[in-house]
């Protein structure tokens, strides 16, 4: 490759801009940030965005996102940061975030779901992203083993940001394509970290006591084993931000329910992203064995990621009043059932009428699994056609599970309700049966 410098200007001195060829732009990038794969769901989105900006009829069941018009965070949440930003609480948080907001989120964690990690075992930050990438960081050198559910969102781009080994384990349909006890051991003496997520995304499933009891099982042989030889042990990150979004009937189970035994190589990360709808606010924490704090508080410190006074104090005021926020969260389940009755009764139809449409029925989060197996009807071999025949025939936007790491072509798309009415579904499943029948 040949060495080009920047031109300067004669005149100012400055350097003036030019085209770059993209192996410059290789040659001055970290192989790291060099093989970086753009994220497949938002280049999706935005080729909807454009179609709706240049007056096309589209629904957006393409992002994890909530639209603010349909889905609005608590009231008390936007009247608590407007008083913390009139108060001017401007200066820098304390690193693993404000005392009151890791006091009242480990009440709540404690009694919502019985993880029990106390004040100092909770570590905020701004969103559950840079809580999942410390995580990473705290326990993968480069080469160890990252084990995943496939599908699942975003996992792989860590594996790749951490230098780590990919250990994918492939859900099926009968798994409710969730990872299994039995995928696990399979890799388990490559495994340093496994993450699971539940209720999942893209699926909305969500795992049984029985399921992921079974899964801590087999991490906690291993780890016996690897106590005798020194060997590091596996542990669990445990995202669960869709946690309090479950159907009615299904409840939500965290390990720590199940094998208490896994307290010491458990991570739990949570965050207002899903639960509040609040994905632009930008707050998440992580829970963790309290022995752990001190170096995860240096990391998340240096990365500097903490979340801004004003929401981390709205925060903390909302968790310690947890029987509002019970309301709230269910009210949005009621907005969240009203969606996907109406998506599964709509698409239970056209599978009645003899089109291979089908459904994984939804246990949790905002998510639902279908299956457009039209290769036939349309004559075509790949998800990304089916894709774009939807997106062009009927306005259906969706997101293909090879977004998630499920290779192969198998029909099966991602739809999200965050981002559309019940007038939207409506409009687009119409459309839908319309194309269909054509
Ligand atoms: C399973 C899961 N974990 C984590 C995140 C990231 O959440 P945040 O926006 O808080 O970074 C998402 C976002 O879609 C998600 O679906």
């Amino acid at each position: 490759m040949s060495v080009r410098l920047p031109s300067v200007d004669a005149k100012n001195g400055r350097g003036t801009r030019r085209a770059v060829k993209s192996d410059d732009v290789e040659w001055r990038l970290s192989e790291m940030a060099a093989g970086m794969e753009r994220s497949r769901i938002l280049s999706i989105a935005a080729d909807v965005r454009e179609m709706i900006a240049q007056g096309r009829e589209v629904a957006p069941f393409t992002v994890g996102d909530f639209s603010p018009e349909q889905f609005g965070v608590p009231d008390d949440l936007i009247t608590n940061m407007l008083e913390a930003v009139s108060s001017r609480q401007t200066n820098y948080p304390p690193a693993a975030g404000l005392p009151e907001l890791r006091e009242s989120l480990s009440r709540w964690m404690a009694s919502r779901y019985g993880v029990d990690v106390g004040p100092e075992g909770i570590i905020v930050g701004s969103g559950a992203r840079p809580v999942l990438y410390a995580s990473f960081r705290l326990f993968i050198e480069p080469g160890d083993g990252l084990a995943h559910g496939v599908p699942a969102w975003n996992n792989h781009y860590y594996v790749h940001l951490t230098g780590a080994v990919d250990i994918p384990i492939i859900g099926t349909e009968e798994s409710r394509f969730l990872p299994t006890a039995a995928g696990v051991a399979e890799r388990i003496e490559e495994i340093r970290v496994l993450i699971l997520n539940s209720p999942l995304n893209p699926t909305g499933t969500c795992f049984t006591a029985d399921e992921l009891g079974a899964i801590c099982d087999v991490i906690l042989v291993e780890n016996e084993k690897r106590r005798q030889t020194g060997k590091k042990p596996v542990m669990l990150v445990y995202d669960q931000v869709y946690s309090t979004m479950t159907v009615q009937g299904v409840e939500h189970i965290h390990p720590l329910n199940v094998r208490p035994e896994m307290f010491d190589y458990t991570i739990t990360l949570d965050a207002i992203s899903k639960s509040l709808t609040g994905t632009g606010l930008r707050l998440g924490w992580m829970a963790i064995p309290p022995s752990l704090a001190d170096p995860v508080i240096a990391l998340i410190g240096h990365m500097g990621s903490w979340p801004a006074r004003p929401i981390q104090q709205a925060v903390a005021a909302l968790y310690a009043e947890p029987t509002s926020l019970d309301s709230f969260f269910a009210d949005l389940d009621e907005r969240i059932s009203e969606r996907m009755e109406l998506l599964k009764s709509r698409l239970a139809e056209m599978k009645a009428e003899g089109f291979h449409v089908d459904f994984v029925e939804p246990e949790g989060g905002i998510y639902l699994t279908t299956r457009f197996d039209l290769f036939g009807m349309l004559g075509v071999d790949t998800n990304e056609e089916i894709r774009r025949w939807l997106l062009e025939a009927a306005g259906v936007a969706v997101v293909p599970f090879q977004a998630f790491g499920l290779e192969g072509e198998t029909g099966w798309f991602r739809i999200s309700i965050g981002a559309v009415s019940v007038a939207e579904i409506a409009a687009a499943m119409d459309r839908l049966v319309t194309a269909l029948r054509n």
